[in-house]
């Protein structure tokens, strides 16, 4: 058979295992796994001695466009993810004007024709002035459905009262992602002042207490009005055996852990200062130890980035004005390809929470897998590769990571999206083709099916 591109001897990593094989693309779509070597095809790439990943999908990002464009923008955001071996992203709608209505969604799907350099979604954000409007919204094209924040961070997106957060519950079909950090709690606790604020203050003035409490009023909310939610970037220890109890009892809950929970603590406070304040915060071992377990427990679903960044000038500002958030769209496979090398991690599960899981929990349309009629969208990496992160391969318009300088076993060689160069030996090719996911959501799907 002919086909457009083969890639050669890679060891193809699904969530169930590792095997060497070809692959055979025409089309944009993986058409053959197998022997290919005597089929032909326009272009031959050699895997040999690589590991071939389907490209990451990161279902949490700010890329800041419109309104803060000198944070970041859909462009620059895009080509952070590509070149980090993310081939598909869901943007997050804290951008001014607050993507809260079919005009502003159509807008950035506008904004990102012709400047992506992945494919794409956008988040519409409840409010409590757009609830009757929510059941239309989240089943628009490109949108993956309808973001929630229980408690303030950056921007005025709220919903923060229990009988707002039913109403705008039982308004939704699609699994909504929820930040969840209790308003009232946090409202208490800014007013706590004290000599010399610091950072290392953050994850106390938005304490354990915070996070346990939303995630538990939401949970029992979403038990109320039978709708599934993804309970966002899970910080502490406390609420994981809420959320597993949710899952037994069968509530379709699912959740995401972040590579900076799962890899900086309270001392990134003294070592990095404001750049590791986010919300919710880092917090001490004893959470990040947790987290860890959760994940060889199964317990988590997905792994997201939460990218937040923030320009230098705005985090140098004293503590409490610097905004929280960090870039991170870029650096979560490198980070997480680190654990892998150090034992904490299988490269199986990797694939299952950055790839497989994030398209079946939001019932994303061919994406995700490394099987025959999905998007060629793939990450080809070597795990041997021993290199350190540092300004000259990052993207972002922020020009900071918490990770600068840390060394990690792991590099992405190569990135296709729908079977085209994107990257090649770890260098940007190719053009800005990303287009909208599209969706095929099953009311009340779970990753088991
Ligand atoms: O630290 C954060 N920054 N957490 C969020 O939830 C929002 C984000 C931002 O947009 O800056």
């Amino acid at each position: 058979m002919h086909f457009q591109l083969r890639i050669l001897g890679g060891s193809l990593v699904t969530g169930e295992g590792i095997q060497v094989a070809d692959l055979g693309i025409s089309d944009g779509k993986i058409v053959q796994i197998g022997n290919l070597g005597g089929d032909t095809s326009d272009e031959v790439v050699d895997a040999s001695g690589l590991h071939v990943l389907p490209g990451g999908i990161d279902t949490q990002v700010h890329f800041r466009e419109p309104g803060f464009e000198h944070k970041e923008d859909l462009e620059s955001g895009t080509r952070a993810a590509i070149m980090g071996g993310i081939t598909s992203i869901f943007e997050m709608p804290n951008t001014d004007p607050t993507t809260t209505a079919r005009e502003a969604l159509q807008d950035k799907l506008d904004r990102a024709k012709g400047r992506a350099w992945c494919d794409y979604a956008f988040f519409v954000g409840a409010s409590k002035d757009n609830i009757a409007d929510l059941a239309e919204l989240e089943m628009l094209p490109g949108t993956p459905g309808i973001k929630i924040f229980m408690g303030s961070s950056t921007g005025s997106l709220l919903v923060d009262d229990d009988e707002s957060l039913r109403e705008v519950l039982s308004h939704c079909t699609k699994r909504s992602p929820i930040h969840a950090e209790d308003e009232f709690r946090l409202a208490e606790r800014k007013k706590m002042r004290s000599e010399n604020p610091h950072v290392r203050e953050h994850p106390i003035r938005r304490d354990v207490e915070c996070a346990r409490l939303a995630t538990e009023r939401v949970l029992r909310i979403s038990e109320e009005t039978g709708h599934p939610v993804h309970i966002l970037h899970v910080s502490t220890r406390d609420e994981l055996p809420l959320i597993a109890e949710a899952k037994k009892r069968g509530l379709k809950t699912t959740c995401e852990v972040t590579p900076q929970h799962l890899t900086l603590n309270s001392e990134s406070y003294e070592t990095l200062g404001t750049y590791a304040q986010m919300n919710p915060p880092v917090r001490t071992e004893v959470h990040r130890v947790a987290l860890w377990q959760a994940v060889k427990d199964g317990l988590f679903d997905v792994f997201g980035s939460d990218h937040a960044p923030h320009a230098k000038f705005e985090k140098a500002l004293p503590y409490p004005e610097s905004p929280s958030g960090m870039p991170g769209v870029q650096t979560m496979l490198p980070v997480l390809l680190e654990w892998v090398h150090r034992g904490e991690l299988p490269l199986t599960v990797l694939v299952k929470m950055l790839c497989e899981n994030p398209a079946k929990i939001y019932g994303i349309r061919g994406k995700g897998q490394i099987a025959e009629g999905f998007d060629a969208d793939l990450a080809i990496v070597d795990l041997n590769a021993e290199w350190t992160i540092g300004p000259d391969w990052l993207q972002s318009k922020c020009e900071w990571s918490p990770f600068d300088g840390m060394t990690v076993h792991g590099r992405i060689e190569h990135v296709f999206l729908r079977g085209k160069w994107a990257v090649r030996e770890g260098q940007l090719n190719g053009r800005m083709s990303g287009v909208p996911v599209q969706f095929d959501w099953k009311p009340g799907a779970t990753i088991e099916e």
